[in-house]
Parts: C-alpha cells; sequence; structure tokens
C-alpha cells in the first residue's frame, strides 16, 4: 500500500475554483479557496482551524483511512505553526535572552565578534535586534552577508515572515543577477560577493549603518577580503557598526584582527552528544549511510536524522535508494513507519529546499552537503550520520583552473556536524569512519579559500580598489605568493594589468563586471569596431552562465535517444557557443513558451534565468558605455570568441584527441559537443572550461583558425612552417622581466 493519498479527479466549477478529490469520493481541498484561505489566515491567525481549509483537512483526517496528502497536510501544519508559534519560537531562542546585553555591547562598540552555537538566532534575530533598535532611523540600512546563495534567499524569507512582511519590502535580499529589494528595504540579505561589487561603486558603503558579515568562520573568499578592506573603511565611518559572528572556531582571529575587538558570547545550551566511529573502513559512503539510516529508523527512538554527503550527485543516489530500501521494507511489513527523506543542496530549486523546515508527520531524514553544517539549522535532529566527506574548490596549477574535489573534513568541521545532533536533546552521531582515519587524515581547522583557490577575479577587484601592492594588503591568512603571481599573470595575459602590475583601461572596465575575467573581456572585444557583435556575445555569455540547459532523461533510454536528435537538431556544426546562441534566440522566437521547452528537452528555468540575465548585462554594457550591435556573421562571432579565448586552445592531434597549445595537456571533445563525432575534425580549437571525469574535457568547444591565435594570442604563439608552437615560456619570462622593471621603478621613485 502507497502511504500517499491520490487524487483521482480534479474539476473546476463555475468560479474557476479547482477541487481535488480523493478514491472515496471526498473532498481533498480546493485550491484555489486554499490560497485565499492561506491569505486570509495571515491577516487573522486565530481563525486558522475554523478556515475553510483547516475544516475540509479535518474532515478528511476523520473519516477516510487513507493518509492526506503529504504535501497539503505538512503545508497546513506548517500555516498553523506559523502564525501561532513563529514568535513563541523566536523568544526561545539563546539569542533572544541575551539581546539586551548584547545591544548593549554592540552600542559601545565598533566592532563586535558575536560568537554562538549555531541555530541560537544569530543571524534571523541581529539583524531584527538591530532594525528594533533604531538603526535605520536616518535611513541607513541593516547589511547582512552570507557566503552562500541559498542562506541568503533561505533567512530573508525567514525573517520577512517573522516581521510579518513580504520579501522585498522591509526585509530583501540580493544574489547576482537577482535583486530582491526595494526602496522599502531596510535589512538586505547579500552573497558576500554582492557587498564587495558594492564596495566597487561606494568604497565607503555609504548607504549602511550596520554591517553583519555572517558565518565568517566559513572563511569565505570574499568574506576574507571584505574584512581587510573594512579595515580602512572603519577608521574612515566612526558611524558604521560591523558586527562579525562565528561559529566558535576561529573567534579570537577576528577579535585580534580588528585590534582586540570586543567579544560576545551568546549563551546556548547544548546537549550532549555521543559520537560513535565505524570500526571499518566504509568502502562506498552512500551505501554505508544508507544502511545506518535505515537501522536508526528501525530501531530507535523518535527524533529526526541529518545525512550529510558530499554533493549533489551522491545526495539525489542516496534519496533514491533510501526510498527504494523503504518501500520493500514497508510492503513486508506495513507497521513500518513511512519516512521523509528531504534533500538539500545549494543548487536545489527554492520551493524544494524550504521543504525542510517544513513539520512532518513522519520521521524527517535529511540529506545534505555541508550547508547544514553551520548555515542551516534544521529542528529536531537527534541523529547525525557523517561520511566525513566534502567536496572542496581547489586550485589545480597544472591545468591552471579550480576543480571541485572530494576531500575529508576537518576535525572542527566533523565536531559542528556531530554537534548538530544535540540541539534539543542527547543525540548520537554515526561517523562513517574510524578514529584512526579521523587523526591520520583530517585537519585540525579548515583551509580558507583564500589558500585554495584562483584569484585572478579577486586580484583584479583589489586592483580596482587601488591595493596596487598586494602585499601590504591586510589578508586575515596570506594567500600563497605563486598563486598571487599566477592571478597577476593571466590577467596581464588578458590585458588587464599593464607591464607594471596596473590596472588597464581595459582591466577597468572588466572589473564592473560580474563574471569572470575572460568573459567580460569578450563582451567588451565584442563591441570594438572590428567585431561589432557584442549583441550575440552577450548572449552568449549569458549562457554561459546558466545550469545545464540540456534535460538528458536518465531512465528511459528511447526517451534518451529522442532527447539526443533533439539536440543534434539544435547544433551548429562548427561551434558549441553559436549552439547556445541558436537555442537563446529560438527560445525567444517561440514566446520564451515553458511547452516549447518541454517538447524540446530543455530546463524552462534555466532559460527564464537567461532572459533575465541578459538583460542585466545589456544594462551593464551600456552603462560602461559600450555599443550593443548585432553582427549575425558567424565567423566574425567565431574570430570574437578566439580574441577572448586564446589562452585556452588546443590544436587537433588525432580522432578525439587535442593537446593544449600552451601546457601539451592532452584533452578531448566533451560527448555533448557540437563537434563530437564529426569526420573531418577542425585543427585549432578554443574551449569555455575543462571538466575533469577520470579523463581531461573540453566543454564548450569553437573552431577557429590558426591564423586568428597567432593575431590575437602573440604572447603565445607563433606561427612556423608546420603549424603554431608555444612561446609561453618567453611570455612567462616577459612577465617576470617587467617585473624587475617594476620593482626597480618603485626603488628610484
Ligand atoms: O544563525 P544561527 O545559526 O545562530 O541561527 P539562525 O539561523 O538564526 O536560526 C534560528 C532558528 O530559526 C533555528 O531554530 C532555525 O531552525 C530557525 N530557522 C527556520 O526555521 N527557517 C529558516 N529559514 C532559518 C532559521
Ligand atoms: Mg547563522
Amino acid at each position: 500500500t502507497t502511504k500517499k493519498l491520490e487524487v483521482i479527479d480534479t474539476v473546476r466549477d463555475k468560479t474557476g475554483d479547482l477541487y481535488k478529490y480523493t478514491k472515496t469520493g471526498s473532498l481533498l481541498v480546493n485550491e484555489r479557496r486554499a490560497n485565499k484561505d492561506r491569505k486570509k489566515s495571515a491577516r487573522d491567525a486565530t481563525n486558522i482551524k475554523t478556515s475553510r481549509l483547516g475544516r475540509v483537512l479535518g474532515k478528511q483526517e476523520k473519516d477516510d483511512d487513507d493518509k492526506a496528502d503529504e504535501e497539503e497536510k505538512t503545508f497546513l501544519d506548517d500555516e498553523a505553526y506559523d502564525k501561532n508559534t513563529l514568535q513563541q519560537q523566536r523568544r526561545k531562542l539563546p539569542a533572544y535572552h541575551a539581546r539586551e546585553e548584547l545591544m548593549k555591547v554592540i552600542a559601545e562598540n565598533q566592532v563586535v565578534v558575536v560568537i554562538g552555537e549555531t541555530g541560537s538566532g544569530k543571524t534571523t534575530q541581529i539583524p531584527q535586534f538591530l532594525y528594533e533598535a533604531g538603526y535605520c532611523k536616518f535611513g541607513g540600512l541593516i547589511g547582512v552577508t552570507q557566503p552562500r546563495r541559498v542562506a541568503a534567499l533561505s533567512v530573508a524569507k525567514r525573517v520577512s515572515e517573522e516581521m510579518n512582511v513580504k520579501v522585498g519590502k522591509e526585509v530583501g535580499y540580493t544574489i547576482r543577477f537577482e535583486d530582491k529589494t526595494s526602496p522599502k528595504t531596510r535589512i538586505k540579505f547579500m552573497t558576500d560577493g554582492i557587498l564587495l561589487r558594492e564596495a566597487l561603486l561606494d568604497a565607503e558603503l555609504d548607504k549602511y549603518s550596520c554591517i553583519v558579515m555572517d558565518e565568517a568562520h566559513e572563511r569565505s573568499l570574499n568574506t576574507d577580503i571584505l574584512l581587510g578592506l573594512f579595515k580602512r573603511v572603519l577608521t574612515r565611518r566612526r558611524d558604521l557598526k560591523l558586527i562579525v559572528t562565528s561559529a566558535t572556531m576561529n573567534a579570537d582571529k577576528f577579535s585580534r584582527f580588528f585590534g582586540n575587538a570586543e567579544q560576545f558570547t551568546i549563551p546556548g545550551r547544548t546537549y550532549p552528544v555521543e559520537t560513535l566511529f565505524s570500526a571499518i573502513a566504509a568502502q562506498d559512503y552512500v551505501a554505508s549511510a544508507v544502511k545506518q539510516i535505515i537501522r536508526v529508523h528501525l530501531r530507535s527512538e523518535p527524533g529526526d536524522i541529518l545525512c550529510f554527503m558530499t554533493g549533489q550527485e551522491d545526495i539525489e543516489t542516496t534519496c533514491e535508494e533510501l526510498t527504494k530500501e523503504l518501500e520493500t521494507l514497508i510492503k513486508s511489513d506495513p507497521s513500518i513507519e513511512p519516512l521523509q527523506v528531504l534533500p538539500i543542496y545549494s543548487t536545489l530549486p527554492a520551493d524544494l529546499q524550504s521543504k525542510i523546515f517544513r513539520r512532518s508527520k513522519y520521521r524527517k531524514c535529511v540529506v545534505a552537503t555541508n550547508i547544514a553544517e553551520t548555515s542551516l539549522t534544521v529542528d529536531g535532529i537527534r541523529f547525525v550520520v557523517d561520511t566525513g566527506l566534502m567536496k572542496l574548490k581547489v586550485y589545480n596549477p597544472k591545468l591552471g583552473m579550480d576543480t571541485l574535489q572530494i576531500t575529508p573534513i576537518s576535525l572542527a568541521q566533523a565536531n559542528q556536524r556531530s554537534g548538530r545532533a544535540g540541539r534539543t536533546g542527547p543525540g548520537l552521531c554515526y561517523r562513517l569512519y574510524t578514529k584512526y582515519a579521523s587523526l591520520k587524515e583530517m585537519f585540525p581547522e579548515p583551509i580558507p579559500e583564500i589558500q585554495r583557490t584562483n584569484l585572478s577575479n579577486t586580484i583584479l577587484l583589489l586592483k580596482y580598489l587601488k591595493v596596487d601592492d598586494l602585499s601590504k594588503f591586510p589578508f586575515l591568512d596570506k594567500p600563497p605568493i605563486e598563486t598571487i603571481n599566477t592571478a597577476q599573470y593571466d590577467l596581464w595575459c588578458l590585458g588587464a594589468l599593464d607591464n607594471f602590475g596596473k590596472l588597464t583601461a581595459l582591466g577597468k572596465k572588466m572589473s564592473n563586471f560580474p563574471i569572470d575575467p575572460a568573459l567580460s573581456r569578450l563582451l567588451i572585444v565584442s563591441s570594438f569596431s572590428q567585431f561589432q557583435c557584442s549583441k550575440e556575445m552577450i548572449t552568449i555569455v549569458t549562457m554561459l552562465s546558466i545550469p545545464p540547459i540540456f534535460v538528458r532523461p536518465t531512465h528511459d533510454a528511447a526517451l534518451q535517444r529522442r532527447s539526443d536528435s533533439v539536440r543534434e537538431k539544435f547544433q551548429v556544426a562548427e561551434s558549441d557557443h553559436l549552439t547556445l546562441l541558436n537555442i537563446f534566440n529560438l527560445f525567444k522566437a517561440n514566446g520564451c513558451q515553458e511547452r516549447w521547452c518541454t517538447k524540446n528537452f530543455l530546463q524552462y528555468k534555466s532559460l527564464r534565468r537567461a532572459v533575465e540575465i541578459h538583460t542585466q548585462l545589456s544594462q551593464i554594457m551600456g552603462s560602461q558605455k559600450l555599443a550593443i550591435t548585432s553582427n549575425p556573421d558567424w565567423d566574425v562571432i567565431r574570430k570574437c570568441l578566439c580574441a577572448s579565448y586564446f589562452h585556452q586552445a588546443a590544436q587537433f592531434k588525432k580522432y578525439g584527441e587535442f593537446v593544449n597549445l600552451r601546457t601539451g595537456l592532452q584533452m578531448r571533445l566533451h560527448p555533448t559537443a557540437s563537434l563530437y563525432g564529426l569526420g573531418d575534425l577542425p585543427k585549432y580549437v578554443i574551449y569555455h572550461e575543462l571538466l575533469l571525469t577520470g579523463r581531461e574535457y573540453m566543454n564548450y568547444v569553437t573552431a577557429v583558425e590558426g591564423e586568428w591565435l597567432c593575431e590575437f594570442g602573440e604572447i603565445f604563439y607563433a606561427a612556423k612552417e608546420k603549424g603554431i608552437t608555444s612561446r609561453e615560456n618567453q611570455a612567462r619570462k616577459e612577465h617576470e622581466f617587467q617585473k624587475v622593471i617594476a620593482e626597480q621603478r618603485k626603488l628610484i621613485s
């Protein structure tokens, strides 16, 4: 028996209201009415029990053996719970009790480091306290930064609910390419990247009266850079309050950084958590996790489960296997309770994300990335299943790019993860690794992002902010000198820095786009008189900035073939970039319809987003006084792509294989590339990125001419009779040489 109630009939009445009926003929829900009622109940919280929706479902429960539809049921619970107990819930948070003292410390100090257990109310409460204490009185904003987009979004939603306003009004959020704020907005949640961009336009951050740097312990690259910038801003703006919040790790470091800034610890209660290590190392961490979750579910007392995985892919597998396993179990023993399995990762659509916060009738099992370590708190967790792994962005100097690698977490993170089980009562944490492995393989603390990532983007911004001498910048932890040098070299190659490490006019323009330096260069170059194809290039850059647009059904082979053949229909033989352009234009020509996307196996949501990003990039082009002109000549567009991506070029070697012109690295065409499977492959190509899945694959590839590479990439390539040869070493030497001259000049002047 399935536990879910089937909706077998939907009927629309004269007023257009939609009714859903169940097998037994009872009315499940009237959708439009339900919506109206939801609004009404927001106005009148006490009325909820007698609302129509309430009665419908109340009746449902009494006279129907079937369980009410999961979705609607939890929604109702959620609704009643929201309106009646939100304020009660607030009052229970440790931050609430510390309010008076905390606000006093903030009033007396310019910088305060606030420390508190995860879930104590730092993120949701402090901005409200500041607001209520009048820090917005003279029009100033309260800015709250988050290292993750999901967190910015979900927290803005939560706080606006608590304050009983709509998101985008008094409480809003801004993430890249999406701005949900208005002139009314007083509390603004945003990613740290957004605030960094704002600092470019207004170095003093004048519109803010308070800034909360939330989750500073995560040590994201942008947070670290912002903290460095604040050192300067704070001396010039004595009225600005800075609040740095941190889980218990790293707090002293922040304090010291700001000249022994005041610390405030929110007293919290936590319950003991018993930690169990695995006796042997897990071979397959997904399978072990599934087994452990089922064991907990079958044997233990009540309480929700939180499982830490590395990323979307294994989260999805875990959820699938868990559901399958449980179905089999329940079939053989119907007395076993269902388990509500909920995934959470940063690219999960927002409506699915918020599901983890809803109340459920059954035991919940949340399968999450390290996002649930500190930035999201799910109440009621009593069991934690920890794989001890995470995905980490690591700079790979051999490939000259960031790669996502699965690596062991640090000891501090392991403790943070187990602590999640002890928020509401004593808990249990099952570690799927041995104690020996934890001692041998785990660092005590995580390595800050600034020490393991490509810094081109950051250095471009710092140069824009006139931090010419990077060794003088107050880094919380210094990045490795090689990383800084590589980044400067890359920017020099792109023409963003001159021979003396100073920002060029081109570099200045580039730093105004919230995208990778190579892409912003592409946009700028496309407006040059030689190409005049900026309209097309905006589309291409947009399409490279959204999540994948192709849908490939996973289980059905026939559907898979159909989706592949549809994709071929869109493909422009010599270029994936042109294919993207083609699809975007067709999407618009077909009225941006969802139906058209479904029919053609394309992601509607991604394409809708593309339309928005397109508008924004066009606006930035306008504000930079860059002409937007259209040029339908595909050869010119390919040439323009070559003018910006010459640094990522490859030469054909033998069937399916290419070698990187600069590094000699062997690379293949990705199977989804337009060129893939063609009999006659071009001699030279440029590519947008490298994908690492066992082998090195070029993703988004365009055929180019050898002469173009020599023309635009003369710093790297020289034309010889046999073809192009690399002069990479020469280029590096020139770069080094110029640095020496620059140093000497500095000494003289
Ligand atoms: O920032 P900190 O970890 O100290 O706590 P918080 O994020 O402010 O969370 C405080 C409480 O709000 C927790 O009990 C969360 O479960 C709840 N919360 C929620 O229900 N929904 C959200 N989107 C965010 C927080
Ligand atoms: Mg928080």
